[in-house]
This record gives structure tokens, C-alpha cells and sequence, in this order.
């Protein structure tokens, strides 16, 4: 099986090939991601302030288990490895982050990504 859930339920917990165990991390990597959009939502909706607090506290640890995952994915999975370590998203030229930057100017953010300070 190149992708996806396992065909059976009956299949052995103990089935941890490598691939297998790649394919439960991106499994997983999905669920942190879905996780972070609907605290968001919440967050979103809600109108008490210790309830919003909360949930930002409890959506960016789902934030730190996308990176906690990512990186595992990327000591496992060589060719996932090789594609983080390049800049895919634009033409090296057009990056907002370069070598010259402050280095306060170095984070990117969703503002500086679309041209706002
Ligand atoms: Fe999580």
C-alpha cells in the first residue's frame, strides 16, 4: 500500500514498517492540522475571554505537535527530508526572509509574507 489508512482493522498494531509508520505520522500530521482550524473556529466564535485564552493556549501546542511530527517525519522519510530543505514556495529573488535581513526581519510572518509590516 503506497498511502492511506490500513485496508483492515484486524491488521497487527504491531505492524510498524517503516512506511507504515510514516503513513501514521502523516495520519496524525492531518489530525494536528484539522485540530489547529477548529480551536481557531472556536476561538473565532467565542466572546469569553478565558475560554478564547484557553483554547489559543491548547491550539498552539497542536502548533508545536505539527512541528513535533513534521521534524520527526523528516529524520524518517529521506525524500521528505530533502524537499524541507529547500525553500519550494518562492523563486529564491522573491523570498521575504534572505541572508541580509535584521535578524528581527528574518521571521516571516503572514503579514511580511504579503508585503505588510
Ligand atoms: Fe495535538
Amino acid at each position: 500500500m503506497a498511502y492511506g489508512k490500513t485496508e483492515s482493522k484486524n491488521e497487527s498494531v504491531k505492524d510498524t514498517g517503516l512506511e507504515q509508520v510514516i503513513i501514521m505520522l502523516r495520519e496524525d500530521l492531518i489530525g494536528e492540522l484539522e485540530a489547529i482550524n477548529q480551536y481557531q473556529a472556536h476561538i473565532d466564535k467565542i466572546d469569553n475571554d478565558e475560554v478564547r485564552g484557553l483554547l489559543e493556549h491548547i491550539r498552539d501546542d497542536e502548533k508545536e505537535h505539527v512541528a513535533e511530527i513534521t521534524h520527526l517525519l523528516a529524520r524518517i522519510d529521506v525524500i521528505q527530508r530533502e524537499k524541507f530543505a529547500e525553500d519550494h514556495t518562492v523563486a529564491p529573488e522573491e523570498r521575504v526572509v534572505n541572508e541580509s535581513s535584521h535578524d528581527d526581519e528574518k521571521v516571516a510572518t503572514i503579514g511580511n509574507m504579503f508585503g505588510k509590516k
